[in-house]
């Protein structure tokens, strides 16, 4: 944690809320404390009560320490606007009550961003039934955005929805009859599921930026680089541990403050007002691979999501993720 950043620190307003998932560590900690301490109110959506206070303590400090350096541009505010909410994102009941839990508190909504993920170890299915990385990375966040999306669309001009992918999603395989792993443990293939997982967030902010064409509530997906977090904590082959040892070792790896610069860049920096639709790394638009691409293969990723969600949605939720553009529906899928 810490390091000096390179992204420009923009006044936020305090009244806007941005929600985080996955804030208590690696990158996500980043987006969620550089946020605040331009003046943003962050509601750290974490599964662990006890690692988000624990992070929402050293966020404090280290921001005394930022302001005790002279950083340009912090808040005036004597301690950040930070907020724990519980969030399992394996568990689709955790999902809807966090949802009920944000929607109840009747708070404006302007950046939501869809960090949180795992990606390593062995094969492991959600009480759900699910292959977990599906769930998590995917599905889960999925269910967030359309509930959330109403909330969103009425919280004025300039919201966002950011997703965190990977480059790892080129080497997903795009096939929706395997879309969640039924075969043997042993057998399973991670790094491809893993990377299956990050290609559909891709192509649901490809989809859904086709959606929202024209509203005030813009979508990108981000790769944040080859990260030294804690995404590698069940990383447990020799192979493995090996690699990670080389790659620390040769310095090819960013640190979680480097990690995060895209996605503070895309949640903060004003020059990003309605910029939708694309796929960003380093800070760049970038491109991405062919299959993310394809918009026919994007609405069929769509229609084959909601058999897995739409029992946790409402009929108006989806109706509300449907109805703002009807281009989509001119694809042959
Ligand atoms: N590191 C890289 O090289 C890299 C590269 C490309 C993309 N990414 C993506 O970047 C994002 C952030 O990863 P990171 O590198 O910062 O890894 P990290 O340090 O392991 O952080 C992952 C975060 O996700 C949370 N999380 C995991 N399972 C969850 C669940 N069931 N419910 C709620 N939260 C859950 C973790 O919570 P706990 O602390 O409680 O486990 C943690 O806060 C991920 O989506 C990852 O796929 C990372």
């Amino acid at each position: 944690m810490g390091g000096s950043p390179s992204f420009p620190i923009s006044p936020i307003a305090k009244d806007r809320i941005f929600i985080i998932t996955g804030a208590n560590t690696g990158i996500g900690y980043e987006i969620a404390k550089w946020s605040a301490m331009m003046g943003a109110t962050v509601i750290l959506a974490c599964r662990s009560e006890d690692r988000a206070r624990k992070a929402m303590e050293t966020m404090q400090e280290e921001f005394k320490t930022e302001k005790a350096k002279g950083t340009m541009g912090l808040t005036d505010s004597p301690i950040l606007a930070i907020e724990f909410m519980k969030l399992d994102l394996a568990s689709f009941q955790s999902v809807v009550e966090f949802c009920e839990e944000f929607k109840k508190s009747g708070r404006q909504l302007h950046v939501l961003f869809c960090n949180a993920g795992l990606g390593f170890g062995s094969y492991k299915q959600t009480g759900d039934g699910l292959e977990i990385m599906l769930q998590v990375n995917y599905l889960s966040h999925f269910i967030i955005i359309a509930k959330l999306l109403s909330i969103m669309r009425r919280s004025g001009s300039d919201c966002r929805i950011v997703l965190t992918s990977s480059s790892a999603h080129k080497g997903g395989t795009f096939d929706l009859a395997t879309m969640n792993y039924t075969g043997t443990a042993g057998n399973f293939p991670g790094l491809n599921y893993y990377g299956r997982s990050k290609l559909y967030q891709i192509m649901q902010a490809f989809a859904m930026s086709r959606r929202l064409k024209d509203s005030n509530v813009t979508i990108n997906s981000m790769h944040p680089g080859f990260v030294d977090s804690e995404l590698f904590r069940d990383a447990d082959t020799c192979i493995e541990k090996c690699c990670l040892r080389c790659f620390r070792t040769c310095g090819v790896m960013k640190n979680t403050l480097e990690g995060a610069t895209t996605g503070i860049d895309l949640a903060t920096n004003p020059k990003h007002t309605g910029v939708s639709g694309h796929y960003w790394a380093s800070c760049k638009v970038t491109t991405q691979s062919s299959t993310s691409r394809d918009e026919q293969k994007q609405e069929k990723l769509w229609k084959e999501t909601f058999p897995f969600i739409q029992k946790y949605l409402t009929e108006e939720e989806i109706t509300y993720l449907e109805e703002k553009s009807q281009d989509h529906l001119r694809l042959e899928i």
